[in-house]
């Protein structure tokens, strides 16, 4: 089965190219390569033994996206993994964000339809919960008001792919991940933040090796135990195998309903400090952090209520968080290696 893997040069698309090819999935990766690189496919390819497939293209190209699709008319499914995701630059940059994320699927889902390609996985992201009332937090609970032009493209994406496979033929699968982290075991691929990382794990990595003088923490006096805001960290090989499977329960008609939506987490939150000292401990280095405010923007905690994916996807989490962290370490030293050369 051929899959189209849009993103897939990316962190989370190049994981799940990996492990579309290991079950004998025949992968074609679209990618502007506007937060990637092209030599990822030669990491695939040692991990793999296969080099997919590689076309550069914008999405948001009508032209091009469509003359893409009249040259692959052997697709049975797509993982739609390119898009913006920084929420810090989207509050700067709205329109950016709502060109580059929304147009993209709008033109994917006009191809789908037109050319009769029924299968399509999305990658949405908790963001959409906002704080949720109850925890963990379960599919049906609300989506509420987004807190940024990021977090709204994934809630417009979902409405939008809803009210297309209303009328279309075209069925769905959503998948709300949560903190993907970590890295390949094999240290060949992982993720490359561009400039100074929003997110909490690199910024740790890249401090502990150097790269950073000091970890922030943001805020200390969330209503948690140890006072720092709670996540659900999961393992980015974990998450990539949701995505195979969702992507065979379509291809196989094995959907319940033409749109369904999946939790991907591990079901256990873990704060700020805890994610830390799990670093400390299987690092062996020690962290300079400081606490300081609150981000702007940030919810106290999020988990996710997993029982919907592992009961109807046959798919759980398998890593804990020391073998995150420990993961996400070994591809840190790689990259400090790979820039020494
Ligand atoms: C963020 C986005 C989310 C997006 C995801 C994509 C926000 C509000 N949310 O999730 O919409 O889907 O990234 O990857 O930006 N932290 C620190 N110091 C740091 C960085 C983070 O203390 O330098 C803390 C944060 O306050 C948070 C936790 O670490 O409590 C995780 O932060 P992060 O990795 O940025 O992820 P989210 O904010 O959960």
């Amino acid at each position: 089965m051929k899959i189209l893997v849009t993103g897939g040069t990316g962190y989370i698309g190049s994981h799940t190219v990996v492990e579309l090819q290991k079950q004998g999935h025949k992968v074609v990766i679209v990618d502007n390569l506007s937060n990637s690189h092209r030599d990822v496919l030669h990491q695939i390819e040692k991990i793999s033994g296969v080099k997919p497939d590689f076309e550069e293209l914008d999405l948001v190209d009508i032209a091009k996206t469509g003359d893409f699709f009249n040259r692959n008319r052997d697709i049975s499914g797509i993982i739609h993994f390119a898009a913006f995701k920084a929420v810090g630059e989207s509050v700067a940059d709205p329109l950016m964000y709502y060109r580059n994320n929304l147009f993209s699927l709008v033109n994917i889902l006009q191809n789908m339809k037109d050319k009769g390609i029924k299968n399509l996985v999305f990658s949405s992201s908790c963001t959409v919960y906002g704080q949720p009332d109850k925890l963990p937090v379960a599919e049906d609970a609300p989506v509420q008001m987004a807190m940024s032009p990021y977090g709204n493209t994934k809630q417009i994406s979902e409405e939008v792919i809803q009210d297309t496979a209303k009328v279309t033929d075209i069925n769905a699968v959503m998948l709300r991940y949560f903190n993907p982290i970590g890295a390949h075991e094999s240290a060949l691929i992982g993720e490359l933040p561009l400039g100074v990382p929003n997110n909490l794990v690199p910024f740790i990595t890249q401090t502990a090796i150097g790269i950073r003088k000091q970890l922030s923490v943001f805020g200390e006096d969330y209503n948690t135990p140890d006072g720092t805001a709670i996540r659900d960290y999961i393992h980015v090989v974990d998450l990539a195998k949701a995505h195979v499977i969702a992507i065979d329960r379509m291809i196989e008609e094995n959907q319940k309903k033409k749109v369904e939506i999946f939790n991907l987490g591990t079901g256990n939150g873990f704060s700020v400090l805890e994610v830390i000292k799990s670093f400390e401990k299987v690092s062996g280095e020690k962290l300079n952090y400081k606490i300081v405010e609150r981000r702007p923007g940030d919810v106290e905690q999020v988990f996710a209520d997993t029982r919907f994916a592992n009961d109807e996807l046959g798919w759980k989490a398998q890593k804990s968080l020391d073998e995150m962290m420990l993961s996400a370490w070994n591809w840190e030293k790689e990259l400090m290696l790979k820039t020494k050369n």
